[in-house]
């Protein structure tokens, strides 16, 4: 069978984790491919909220497996904190859950190098979540890095004293301030190491090929969004892996003929956390609105999260990149209550009207041009089916739909598993 994509269209926090989660009873494999604990991937059922980072959302259903592929970059202090989270809810995630063995490690000194890295820009930061994922990736394409299978080898130690050596070097060459207490990060990295080993190691690749031959169905989870991937987000601030449909092809050994549907993620109007261009971005009580009734915090740092109106030209721009097949839009509920939706349909770049994304954004060259249309009153959270839901609402769905040229089969009106809604 094919493998499906599901992936965040904008700068991440489209609401991956939740949707993941709703759809994974139709799966028998969930599939992370990058990223790593740099996301914050958030489901909410039964009353109660699970923050996932490393893990695939897939985690709490019986029937799934779920795979951390080889795209991805691990902090095992990170990822022992997920399983013992798991722990505490009853979740039996040993004999679910599975790591491929070319999966990169994110070492105490990659966390360092990050902040020094970022310490060393000042304004210019990139407004990272300061989790070595920089770092990591960089050692991962100058072919030093250290990889799950490592830890497998005899001399794991000896390599891992020679990367960290070189690392606190680079970190004194840096020339910034940075407080660290090596041995005590190293301390609580070596537990995490002993609990990681406990887990499946696997050929992933191998793994999912055979899956594929035996029938079974597999969904990939992205992390981040199109917007933050490095080749096609806004450079360079984005994150260091690609978010996008190509990244599942790398990140698990999967060929481009064996992908299938590719749902395609955004909320109903943008968000951005960390530094860099926002053309939508308000700075007034409209923006201000959404960010409060959205709860828009990140799921990994708490950091407030930027808020403005949904842009259509660079998530047109995502949705080509992507090959997006079926879109699905989140958080229609937090528009509820606005007179007016303003939409971005064009840009005004260098005095001239486009309606594509230049190589440069930077609000200097860059004005949004809206088209408004009405908005809804009724409170979306409780609605169930599509049949109940507003006309104003179907009329905006309908009209993203018609200028995307996809459709948009589910929308979620709220942060629970059940308040999700076929059209
Ligand atoms: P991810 O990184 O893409 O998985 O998204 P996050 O978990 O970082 O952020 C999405 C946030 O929106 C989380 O707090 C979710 O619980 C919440 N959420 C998801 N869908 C909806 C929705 O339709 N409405 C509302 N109000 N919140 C939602
Ligand atoms: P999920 O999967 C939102 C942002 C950071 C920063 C930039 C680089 O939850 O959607 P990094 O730590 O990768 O070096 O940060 O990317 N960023 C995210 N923003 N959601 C995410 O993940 C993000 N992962 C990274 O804020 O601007
Ligand atoms: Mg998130």
């Amino acid at each position: 069978m094919a493998v499906d994509l599901l992936l965040g269209l904008q700068w991440g926090d489209e609401g991956k984790g939740k949707i993941v989660d709703v759809l994974t009873s139709k799966y028998d494999i969930i599939a992370r491919f990058q990223g790593g604990p740099n996301a914050g991937h958030t489901l909410e059922f039964d009353g109660q909220k699970h923050v996932l980072h490393t893990i695939p959302s897939g985690i709490f259903h019986d029937n799934s497996v779920n795979l951390v592929g080889n795209g991805v970059v691990i902090d095992p202090v990170i990822f022992k904190k997920e399983l013992d989270n798991l722990a505490k809810h009853n979740i039996d995630y040993r004999s679910k859950l599975l790591i491929s063995r070319k999966a990169h490690l994110i070492l105490p000194t990659h966390r360092l190098l990050d902040a020094a890295s970022e310490a060393s820009k000042g304004k210019a930061k990139i407004g990272s979540t300061l989790k070595g994922i920089g770092p990591t990736y960089m050692d991962k394409t100058g072919r030093n890095g250290l990889r799950v299978g490592d830890l497998e080898l005899e001399d794991w130690k000896e390599r891992y004293r020679a990367l960290a050596d070189k690392h606190e070097k680079m970190i004194a060459f840096y020339d910034v301030e940075i407080q660290y207490n090596l041995k005590e990060l190293e301390k609580e990295f070596w537990t995490a190491v002993e609990t990681l080993k406990e887990l499946t190691f696997i050929d992933s690749e191998e793994y999912l090929h055979q899956a594929m031959k035996d029938g079974k169905s597999i969904l990939a989870e992205g992390a981040q969004g199109s917007l933050l991937d490095i080749d096609f987000g806004t450079y360079p601030f984005v994150t260091s892996s690609n978010t996008t449909a190509a990244g599942a092809c790398t990140g698990l050994g999967v060929a481009p003929r064996e992908i299938g549907e590719a749902f395609g993620i955004f909320k109903a109007y943008t968000t951005r956390v960390g530094s860099g261009p926002f053309p939508t971005e308000l700075f007034d009580e409209v923006g201000e609105k959404m960010g409060r009734i959205g709860n828009e915090f990140g799921a990994t740092t708490g950091r407030k999260r930027r808020c403005g109106w949904l842009d259509l030209v660079a998530l047109k721009y995502a949705v080509q990149v992507n090959g997006i097949t079926q879109l699905i839009m989140m958080k229609g509920d937090v528009l509820s209550g606005f007179d007016t939706l303003k939409v971005c349909t064009a840009y005004k770049y260098k005095g001239e009207e486009i309606t594509h994304l230049p190589y440069n954004i930077e609000p200097e060259n860059l004005q949004p041009v809206y088209t408004e249309v009405k908005g809804w009153k009724e409170d979306l959270t409780k609605m169930t089916d599509a049949e109940s839901l507003p006309k104003e609402f179907n009329d905006y769905v309908d009209f993203l739909e018609k200028e995307l040229e996809t459709p948009i089969t589910i929308v979620s009106v709220g942060p629970d598993r059940k308040q999700t809604i076929k059209r």
